[in-house]
């Protein structure tokens, strides 16, 4: 089949690539002239672990395309899948939806044969419909089906999620175009997903009410932890305890430092935002924004606790920045607020990121980037563990640190509590 994908993002890049792994061929568009050509030149423009070498092979089988030429890449497509951004608007909960909506005007005055147009980007309820209208005359014309397939992709992890998923989700009352999605999606549903169709509306309100659900569950273990830590119970043992129940499940069960990333905090946002506008009260999902928001400050206060309040000069390692493992992804980091409480305590802030140096943080006064773990370790007051990246998981932090005195805060629980105390280091965990 032949396919276009509007934006080469995280998204339409991801999927692009691995569709052209399935034997398609496909257009990846993009008006930025310079990713096209980077990407020309097989260089990526985003972190995810084996892409590259996926994409690099299908791009010599000519299997994809990078252009700047959405008309050719439109005409010679039968599916196009919009893939452009969706960010949340400043000061606002509701989603940005500029760019799809410029997507469908191009396309008004590009389509002259039957296309199916796809959204994959995360939309808000009822913006397939708003598509429509907007190609109301080739819809009349029976020259378009507008259908929501949203991704279902975890940062650093796509590749698997895209060709594992757990379901394919696809949103039409076409029978002509849930039969062309059906088969472009067979070698994947073949293997271990269920292919599910339902109205466009319920497809774009799946992907809210999972991700909903997920920054649900990371919010209720979060809270969980801190009952924990005035109980003196391990929250790790709540998270076994209660995933064991296959009605739970174990998944998404890990205590942390808030959830961040380009995704729950936007489509939580864009959930109560649709909430809003059918006067419905999302009081869980409200909450959950409200708890998460509130425990970056409440590990940040932690942080001065477990230095006694005397921050001044205090030498601050961040073991990890990023909002999660295997990617570069500084999103709604909770690094972000907690370096910046720091730097107005007068820290001396060092952090160490297997994915690299960060903008965000140079602007940070008294932050400073070490090219290793060591650098980062040597002579620290207190290392905070924040992301769980394998290389932070067997390090022997008294050979790393050379003092006597110093803490570990470790967000992501990495480590055991009884081993630090035999090496008669000050731990602190969550929920611990
Ligand atoms: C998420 C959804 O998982 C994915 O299905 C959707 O398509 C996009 O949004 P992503 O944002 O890449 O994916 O990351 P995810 O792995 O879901 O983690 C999101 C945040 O939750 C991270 O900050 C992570 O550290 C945190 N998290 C995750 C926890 O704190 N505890 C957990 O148990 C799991």
């Amino acid at each position: 089949m032949k396919l276009c994908m509007i934006g080469t993002g995280y998204v339409g890049l991801v999927s692009g690539v691995c569709f052209s792994d399935l034997g398609n061929t496909v257009y990846c568009v993009d008006k930025d002239k310079k990713k096209i050509d980077s990407l020309n030149n097989g260089i990526i423009p985003i972190y995810e672990p084996g892409l590259e070498e996926i994409l690099k092979r299908n791009y010599k089988a000519n299997r994809l395309i990078f252009t700047t030429d959405f008309k050719k890449a439109v005409s010679n497509s039968d599916v196009i899948f919009i893939c452009v951004g969706t960010p949340t608007k400043r000061n606002s909960n509701s989603a940005n939806l500029k760019y799809v909506f410029d997507v469908a005007h191009q396309l008004k005055k590009t389509i002259s044969k039957y296309k199916i147009i796809v959204t994959k980007s995360t939309v808000p309820i009822t913006t397939g419909d708003k598509i429509e209208k907007i190609l109301k005359r080739l819809k009349n014309k029976k020259l378009v089906d507008v259908v929501s397939n949203p991704e279902f992709l975890r940062e650093g992890e796509a590749i698997r999620d895209f060709i594992y998923p757990d379901r394919v989700v696809v949103g039409t009352s076409s029978k002509r175009a849930n039969q062309t999605l059906r088969s472009l999606y067979l070698p994947i549903i073949k293997k271990t997903s269920r292919y599910f169709n339902t109205s466009r509306r319920g497809a774009e309100m799946i992907k809210y009410a999972s991700n909903a659900f997920l920054a649900t569950k990371i919010s209720y273990i979060n809270e969980l932890a801190n009952l924990c830590e005035k109980t003196g119970v391990d929250i790790k043992d709540v998270s076994f305890g209660m995933g064991s129940d296959e009605r739970i499940g174990e998944r998404f069960l890990r205590a942390g430092p808030a959830y961040g990333g380009s995704c729950f905090p936007k489509d939580t946002r864009a959930l109560i935002d649709t909430a809003n506008k059918f006067e419905t009260d999302l009081s869980i999902v409200k909450n959950v924004i409200k708890s998460n928001d509130k425990r970056k400050i409440l590990l940040t206060q932690k942080i001065e606790k477990i230095l006694n309040k005397k921050t001044n000069n205090k030498i601050i390692t961040f073991l990890g920045v990023t909002f999660k493992p295997n990617t570069d992804d500084m999103r709604e980091a909770s690094s972000i607020p907690m370096m910046n409480f720091l730097s107005k305590k007068k820290c001396k802030i060092r952090y160490f990121d297997p994915s690299g140096e960060k903008k965000e943080l140079s602007k940070i006064k008294n932050v400073k980037f070490c090219k290793s773990i060591s650098l980062a370790c040597f002579k620290s007051d207190l290392i905070i563990i924040h992301t769980e990246w394998n290389v932070f998981k067997l390090l022997n932090f008294r050979k790393l640190v050379k003092k006597k005195n110093f803490s570990i805060y470790d967000m992501r629980n990495i480590y055991s509590p009884i081993k630090m105390k035999h090496m008669k280091i000050r731990y602190y965990g969550v929920g611990r």
